[in-house]
């Protein structure tokens, strides 16, 4: 948020927001949005905030946006004494594996995740002992012990280099990639290789079951529920529409989408195609993101879903997390240093 010429938050929010939002909201987010700032500077914090947040979150508090790597890697360079994570669980306790001295702040218990969800460290365990040997990458959507028990992670912006690089460095014929089952289709499907996605760990075979790929059953909650339907009757009311959609939707919709990339990748693609109709296959709030950016941008609105978790984050609840330093993230010592060797893995790459 610029202020350059002095005006005051209620003034800004008006200006940008006032067309959709009532003016009592705008009144309460803006004394929020005061109180968030001044206690950013007592409390020596950053903030980070998700391309998913809300839009008048989004547009005021953060510090640094962006996609789940690009957080990670501004989280490992910061230099104040706390972080507020605007985001959901597994991003603040990405944070916190990154920064073991700092206070990592979540600004709701209920930020949760279906992917990180689906999988547990005993899981990843018993999927060693039937693949000895075999590399294991996780998408950052998982929690801390999940990412201890793996070898490198990976985030949507970079999951098929990921596992070319791991095959490649690993010296492997096989990469077992978890847990998001549509990601993993996508990178096997971007790198030209087989893969198989066991029901059960007791049906997952050896280390001899055929495919490349050996994925998990997880989803996203959000964007499983896309469908080839969907873009085909946009396609028939809007000609010359581009689809842009995540990776964590299913194969199918991706192959019929004309791009797909992480959410930072996504902004990057609308900028670089302005004034045509362009449908966002993701969290709807980030539609709403871009469109109050740069109000020339033709998104179409298709807001069918917004993520559950990531919607639990609040002005309120950050002001509250600042003011009552909660809730902090911790992850055991033992589990974060094993999972920082993962973390940082996909960093350097
Ligand atoms: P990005 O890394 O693309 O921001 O994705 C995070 C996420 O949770 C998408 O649902
Ligand atoms: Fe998890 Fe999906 Fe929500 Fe992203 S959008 S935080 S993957 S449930």
């Amino acid at each position: 948020m610029s202020m350059a010429h002095k005006k005051t938050t209620y003034q800004y929010l008006h200006d940008k927001f006032g067309d959709h939002a009532p003016d009592f909201e705008l009144t309460l987010k803006a004394e929020l949005v005061d109180e968030i700032q001044t206690l950013k500077k007592t409390r020596n914090a950053v903030v980070l905030g998700h391309n998913y947040m809300e839009q008048v979150l989004y547009d005021t508090i953060p510090d640094f946006r962006g996609d789940s790597l690009a957080l990670s890697r501004q989280a490992a360079q910061t230099d104040k004494d706390v972080i507020v994570f605007c985001g959901v669980k597994f991003m603040a306790e990405t944070a916190k594996i990154l920064n073991p001295n700092k206070t990592v702040l979540i600004p709701s218990l209920k930020a949760g995740c279906s992917l990180a969800e689906s999988i547990t460290a005993g899981d990843v365990r018993e999927l060693r002992k039937r693949f000895p040997g075999v590399p294991i990458v996780s998408y950052v959507n998982t929690y801390a012990d999940v990412k201890a028990e793996s070898d490198v992670c990976c985030t949507s912006s970079n999951a098929a280099q990921v596992v070319r690089l791991t095959l490649k460095k690993w010296k492997s014929d096989k990469v077992i990639f978890l847990p998001d089952e549509f990601l993993a289709r996508n990178v096997a499907q971007e790198l030209g290789v087989s893969i198989i996605i066991p029901k059960k760990i007791a049906s997952a075979g050896t280390r001899t079951a055929r495919g490349q790929l050996v994925g998990w059953t997880g989803r996203c909650v959000v964007h499983e529920q896309f469908t080839t339907e969907d873009i085909k009757r946009v396609r028939t009311e809007y000609s010359d529409v581009l689809v842009f959609a995540h990776p964590e939707c299913s194969p199918d919709v991706i192959r019929a989408s004309d791009f797909s990339g992480s959410t930072t990748a996504m902004i990057n693609e609308v900028n670089k195609h302005q004034g045509k109709p362009i449908l966002l296959l993701t969290e709807c709030s980030m539609g709403d993101n871009i469109i109050a950016s740069n109000p020339q941008t033709n998104i179409l609105r298709l807001c069918m879903v917004r993520c559950p978790y990531m919607n639990q984050i609040t002005l309120k609840d950050t002001r509250d997390a600042l003011k009552y330093m909660q809730y902090q993230v911790h992850v055991p010592e033992n589990v974060r240093v094993k999972a920082e060797i993962a973390v940082q893995r996909m960093i350097a790459i």
